[in-house]
């Protein structure tokens, strides 16, 4: 976020945080920094000594090569050392007296939908050991890969942890993906089972969730992987009610609340392979023996975009990103035991790996599962939600808070938001405005604005304000969280000291939350991250430092798009394009919006004698949020005849993303093969971008 031209004011830690805080002042944060990164095995050794472990590390606390010239990129901390996230997550507190205490209240896509979803650690034990020894029956065991499909419910949690609980390597997928992109990554994960859900209400919409896994898993038979189980939580479906399977339609609960229109689901089956969740679950044992890990045995793979198209299973493991996660969520949100933390990520991003589960359940938090959208019934739920609830610390994506804002602050004003002490973000790059917006209206000047930098890679928040401690300035991440040394890095690979000069963010050592390597494709982890800038770590954004020292995340440098907080790679949307019969090349590049913060252009080139039309825009559109999901679905499709390229055929891609944005200020085309196309893609630009 470059706001270079306005002054950036400075705002002081709300005093009442400061008071109760971990980290006080910023002399304290820096103390504890300087400790973290000189001694890393002082700092995390500390920490680690609030979890249980089985036993101790064998070798070396952290051993690693960050050098690719120096042979194989390895990352390993604690290794030999023997634990369990789920252990940590849940049985330690119990042990500890807490079981009686809510891990989660689940809020309904539909405000009458709430009843009945409080869970407390100890019954939230119950389910996952009843969980774990289902699997386990089920013939599942450490190492092995299972997918998970599911709606923002509690068992979802209960299947994450109970894949955790047994050393499974959880993958899971968020359900917003398409049958394809689900299909690509059960067979790039090669998982032997999934955990779906019979449907869920996202908004007013209906979702068939099982009908896109049968679909998938169909994809995935024609390929050779057949999966041993589907197991299907019966969510929307009354619980006491007999389904008629094989296709015969299946009723919704009469007792619907108004809003709901009256809708059928169908639910197939396939007999053999779909268990429903509840019959199992009645009289499986609540005692199940967790599964002694070695801290470096793979946790889970969650897959991002990549710039070559194919996405990427990011491979975290189980105690680095343990102590990552838990420390992270105590000091970025200054976590206190009273309080009502709600995270509205969804679980199926890292965001919600991270900040709903793994991070508060650690810390033995009490916070909130939402369902729903921020829009449904009206544009005041999440208002609503945190007075229901009296929530302290609140975390949301830039997108959702520009989005609401244009809807009036009465919306906000209406509910008692008294609760409220922290006010985080993260996913993209909050504008000023937004955040300004975030704490004066919704913080009521009171609260602290907390803009988290991270990724998929990186397992926890890596640039980020302390509450107690930072003086934080609108639209930068301001410093870096412990452990992580960022650098501002030239193209050519020199550190950038001075000011205001925008570089690649890359980070110098390693941490504990950082992947570990790309799911079966370690070449492709070290090519992504590591070869550019040999001995730092990659991240593919742009940054730079102000005069105070305080980081701005400028985006990507890559050809990814950032799309309301989502990570899109250009070429995937690409190849989903050129896949249509009448399309012969397609050019994606990213433009300004308004909400999302970014969407994306596409530039078509027909075959020969193929005409252009509204109905083939459509259709294009259409095949994108087939292919990949609803949330990629392009917002512009223009017509190009021909595209700019460089003598050698390369696409100039800058260029491209003028044209997109009506600049004729394209800059530099001397290397341009023909010139002539700039005018003509002028010209046909759609009148609504
Ligand atoms: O471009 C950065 C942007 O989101 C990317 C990571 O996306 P993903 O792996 O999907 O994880 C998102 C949730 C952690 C980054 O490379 N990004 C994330 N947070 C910020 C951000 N850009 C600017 N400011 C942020 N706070």
């Amino acid at each position: 976020m470059d706001n270079s031209d306005e002054t950036p004011c400075l705002f002081p830690p709300p005093d009442r945080l400061r008071n109760e805080s971990h980290v006080k002042s910023m002399d304290d944060y820096k103390e504890m920094y300087k400790r973290s990164v000189e001694d890393p095995e002082g700092f995390w050794g500390d920490i680690a000594k609030q979890f249980y472990w089985a036993s101790p590390p064998t070798g070396k606390f952290v051993d690693y090569n960050f050098d690719c010239r120096k042979g194989r990129i390895s990352i390993k901390w604690m290794e030999g050392a023997k634990t369990n996230i789920c252990y940590n997550a849940i049985d330690r507190h119990i042990k500890n007296g807490q079981g009686d205490k809510i891990a989660f209240f689940w809020e309904g896509n539909d405000p009458a939908d709430h009843d009945s979803g409080n869970i407390t650690y100890s019954q939230l034990k119950d389910k996952i050991c009843k969980f774990s020894n289902i699997l386990k029956q089920s013939g599942l065991k450490k190492g092995d890969r299972v997918a998970i499909y599911m709606p923002m419910i509690l068992e979802l949690t209960v299947a994450m942890l109970a894949c955790a609980r047994l050393g499974i390597i959880h993958s899971i997928v968020f359900a917003g993906f398409s049958a394809e992109s689900l299909a690509d990554r059960i067979l790039d994960g090669q998982c032997s089972a999934i955990v779906t859900a019979d449907g869920v209400w996202r908004g007013s919409k209906l979702l068939n969730l099982k009908s896109i896994v049968d679909v998938a898993l169909e994809i995935c038979s024609k390929r050779d992987h057949k999966l041993s189980h589907c197991f299907i939580v019966k969510h929307l479906l009354p619980k006491g009610h007999s389904v008629q399977q094989n296709g015969d339609c299946v009723d919704y609960p009469e007792e619907k609340p108004a809003q709901r229109p009256t809708r059928s689901l169908k639910i197939n089956w396939t007999d053999g392979r779909d268990v429903w969740w509840h019959d199992v679950m009645g009289t499986a044992s609540t005692d199940c023996e967790p599964e002694w890990m070695d801290a470096e045995d793979p946790l889970f793979m969650l897959y991002t975009s990549g710039s070559t198209g194919k996405p990427k299973g990011v491979l975290h493991t189980v105690g680095g990103y343990m102590l990552y996660s838990a420390t992270t969520f105590k000091y970025a949100f200054d976590y206190q035991p009273d309080d009502i933390y709600w995270c509205t990520a969804d679980v199926g991003w890292i965001t919600g790996h991270t900040y709903v589960a793994y991070g508060p359940l650690n810390n033995c938090a009490t916070s909130i599962i939402f369902e729903g959208t921020p829009f449904f019934p009206d544009a005041g739920r999440f208002w609503a939600i945190i007075e229901k609830y009296k929530v302290t610390k609140f975390y949301t994506a830039p997108t959702a808070i520009r989005a609401l804002m244009r809807y009036g602050d009465e919306y906000v004003t209406k509910y008692d938001r008294s609760s409220l002490k922290v006010l985080a973000t993260v996913g993209e790059p909050i504008n000023p405005e937004a955040w300004l917006w975030y704490h004066n209206v919704v913080g009521n000047k009171q609260c602290a604005v907390v803009d988290t930098f991270w990724q998929t890679e990186t397992g926890g928040h890596t640039i980020t304000p302390l509450p107690g401690a930072t003086p934080t300035k609108p639209g930068s991440a301001t410093f870096p969280f412990f452990g992580i040394v960022p650098v501002i890095m030239s193209d050519e690979g020199v550190e950038i000291t001075d000011p205001n000069v925008e570089g690649y963010l890359v980070f110098k050592q390693p941490w504990p939350g950082l992947m570990r390597t790309v799911y079966g494709d370690h070449e492709r982890y070290e090519t992504t991250y590591f070869k550019k800038f040999p001995g730092y770590y990659c991240t593919g954004d742009g940054a730079k430092r102000d005069e105070d020292g305080y980081i701005w995340v400028t985006g990507r440098i890559d050809d990814m798009v950032n799309v309301s907080g989502h990570l899109l790679s250009t070429a995937e949307i690409e190849s989903a394009l050129v896949e249509h019969p009448t399309v012969a090349e397609a050019a994606v590049v990213s433009h300004p919006h308004k909400i999302k913060g970014e969407c994306t252009y596409c530039f078509v080139t027909l075959k020969e004698g193929k005409e252009f039309s509204d109905a083939l825009v459509k259709e294009l559109m259409d095949r994108v949020r087939k292919k990949i999901g609803p949330f990629a679905q392009p917002d512009f499709v223009q017509n190009a005849p021909g595209l700019p390229k460089t003598r050698s055929g390369k696409i100039m891609r800058r260029v491209l993303r003028k044209i997109a944005v009506g600049d004729k200020n394209v800059g530099d085309i001397t290397t341009m093969a023909d010139e002539t196309v700039i005018d003509k893609l002028f010209q046909l630009r759609p009148p609504e971008a």
